[in-house]
């Protein structure tokens, strides 16, 4: 059967308009006039008057089951794609890891038995590259060609865990940059960090806040810089994940104003929570905002600079980097010693509200909203036309949005397996009404209608917006 989503406004990358939506089974088959679709009894209508209508969200860096130290990241497969479906998000990309001495292609291996048959919406991987050496190089290209995996991270921070050295990094640029593959950087100076927190624990300080003291700005700037030069050397566009440092994001601005393929990253918690008001709460109640890179001090304005970053282009793409840890046994985890805290905030059922109240205060507009978290993410990433936007052709992953709903965010209310929210007590202007995945109506009215194993892994293909 057919599904009319009538009388809504229709937001894309470049604006609003009155259309209705006409799906026929996974996909979107036309986009028409008010008024002039099919209503027969053979189509389902969908009255959307007065709302929104927009892609699925495309949420390119999300950590589910993810091993951090002696504990995993709360949300599986399952819950975390179910999570998502219910906050409008559609497509979720997630990682593959390599650490040192493993074989890329095992990490790769066990990460799908992970997620096929228990994901609610569409999935990918990117590629954690953790040891760079001749086999892992091999690797990649093979990945490129033959897995749909087209994008790599690679870490400056962790020391050995993940941390690449600048050779290792330049090496694997320049494979990803013949191929014409994403490299996306933890971009923080690792060593550095290491003997700051050394330092601190030497001190006593052990209390949570303390994790961004031991962060400084200056080693997220430094090494975004680095960062930018060595894929500079390689020719390879580079992707700056999770930037929380607006100085960081100018080292961004630059190379892009001199017409480098670079793009930044940033994600609610640091465009909400600050190190003054959330990290440094008595006692270990900070804990539950420990993630990397750090929050920062609203007071030194980053917060306002990377609202105005997401508004001029500066930044390309807002992600959640969701990897959440509960604070029963596992935040706590680091009390008495805030660099054993598992690192990671949840918020991936909270993106597309978060960023709508940027519509709502004048930050950024409707069309912007929809590029950062739907059409920027599906370019960049190599899943574009097929998400991130509303046309013939594209899968039917579709989100009404009722600008008149309030809700107010908190752990009574999501659906992550987290028993604490970063959120809480944030009220939402807009809400959620109806989220489609695939033609399926997978949430409606506050009611799921989801399933594990509705999601499908997704090859991708090279992004293509690079020149
Ligand atoms: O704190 C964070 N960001 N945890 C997830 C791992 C990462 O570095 O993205
Ligand atoms: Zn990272
Ligand atoms: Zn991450």
């Amino acid at each position: 059967m057919a599904t009319l989503i009538a009388n809504g406004t229709v937001i894309g990358p470049t604006g609003a308009t009155a259309m209705d939506v006409l799906i026929d089974g996974e996909r979107i088959v036309a986009l028409l006039a008010p008024g002039h679709g099919p209503t027969g009894g053979d189509v389902q209508v969908i009255d959307a008057t007065g709302r929104y209508v927009l892609p699925g969200g495309v949420d390119v860096h999300v950590h589910l089951d993810l091993p951090m130290g002696p504990t995993f990241s709360a949300d599986s497969f399952e819950s975390g794609t179910r999570a998502a479906a219910w906050g409008g998000t559609t497509t979720v990309v997630d990682f593959a890891n390599q650490r040192v001495g493993e074989r890329v292609q095992d990490g790769l291996a066990a990460r799908h038995a992970e997620a096929a048959g228990n994901c609610a919406v569409d999935y990918g991987f990117h590629q954690v590259i953790g040891d760079v050496n001749d086999e892992s190089l091999k690797a990649m290209v093979e990945l490129i060609e033959h897995e749909g995996i087209t994008s790599f991270k690679l870490f400056m921070a962790y020391p050995g865990v993940y941390y690449s050295d600048d050779g290792q990094i330049l090496r694997a640029m320049q494979v990803a940059g013949r191929h014409g593959a994403m490299v996306m950087m933890h971009a923080e100076n690792g060593p550095a960090i290491d003997v700051l927190i050394g330092q601190a624990l030497g001190r006593g300080d052990t209390a949570p806040y303390v994790h961004s003291l031991t962060r400084p700005v200056e080693l997220e700037e430094e090494a975004t810089h680095r960062s930018i030069m060595l894929a500079k050397v390689a020719r390879c566009p580079l992707y700056v994940v999770h930037m929380s440092a607006g100085e960081a994001v100018e080292a961004v601005m630059g190379a892009r104003d001199r017409g480098a393929n670079v793009f930044g990253e940033t994600c609610p918690q640091y465009l909400y929570l600050s190190l003054e008001e959330h990290l440094m709460k008595p006692g270990f109640d900070g804990a539950a905002y420990v993630c990397s890179t750090p929050l920062r001090a609203r007071a030194d304005g980053h917060q306002d600079a990377l609202w105005r970053y997401l508004r001029t282009d500066d930044l390309s793409v807002v992600s959640t980097d969701h990897c959440p840890f509960c604070m029963k046994d596992q935040k706590e985890l680091g009390r008495g010693d805030f660099s054993k805290i598992p690192n990671g905030i949840g918020s991936i059922e909270h993106r597309m509200d978060l960023l709508y109240q940027g519509v709502v205060r004048g930050e950024i507009s409707l069309a912007r909203w929809v590029e950062l978290c739907c059409t920027a993410p599906a370019r960049l990433f190599g899943l574009y036309p097929r998400k991130g936007i509303l046309q013939p052709g594209s899968d039917a992953d579709i989100v009404v949005y009722d600008p008149s709903r309030r809700t107010r965010l908190g752990v009574g209310m999501h659906h992550m397996n987290l028993d604490h929210s970063a959120y809480e007590g944030i009220e939402i202007d807009g809400g959620i009404e109806l989220v489609m995945s695939r033609g399926t109506i997978v949430v409606r009215d506050g009611r799921y209608h989801g399933r594990k194993g509705h999601g499908r892994y997704l090859e991708r293909a090279l992004s293509d917006v690079l020149i």
